[in-house]
């Protein structure tokens, strides 16, 4: 079942950037479809090292085209990109220990509500300025 979907809502006047957005979005369905699955959770590690990996990916094109344009809210921008990535590097750390239901449904949750958060209000600012 498809939990997040990328629609123009969410655009940020970037072609390349808007794929990094869905890539995302399609990322985090594919670890809710994980979940729900049978032996899904088994799997769930490598699919957060995927996104993380992902992330940090999309991050450093983002900042590096907010930084060639000038945008004056780049410094902010990028803290709350770091403290994304802080924190999929904790839940990463807590999977590791062994599969907890709570702990997964917890860190689904969280980094669902935050990418939709993040893209439909940070990233949009910045829509005109690269
Ligand atoms: Fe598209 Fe600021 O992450």
């Amino acid at each position: 079942m498809t939990i997040l979907n990328w629609n123009s809502a969410y655009s940020v006047g970037n072609p390349q950037l808007d794929e990094h957005h869905r890539k995302l979005f399609n990322l985090i369905n594919t670890m809710h479809d994980n979940m729900k699955s049978q032996n899904g959770t088994e799997d769930l590690p490598k699919l957060l090292d995927e996104l993380i990996s992902y992330t940090q990916y999309h991050f450093s094109a983002e900042e590096k085209l907010m930084s060639m344009h000038g945008y004056p809210e780049l410094n902010e921008h990028k803290i709350e990109h770091d403290k994304l990535i802080k924190q999929a590097l904790e839940y990463k750390g807590s999977l590791g220990k062994g599969h907890d239901l709570t702990i997964s449904i917890n860190m689904l949750n969280t980094l669902t509500n935050w990418l939709t958060n993040h893209v439909a209000t940070m990233d949009k600012k910045y829509k005109g300025h690269i």
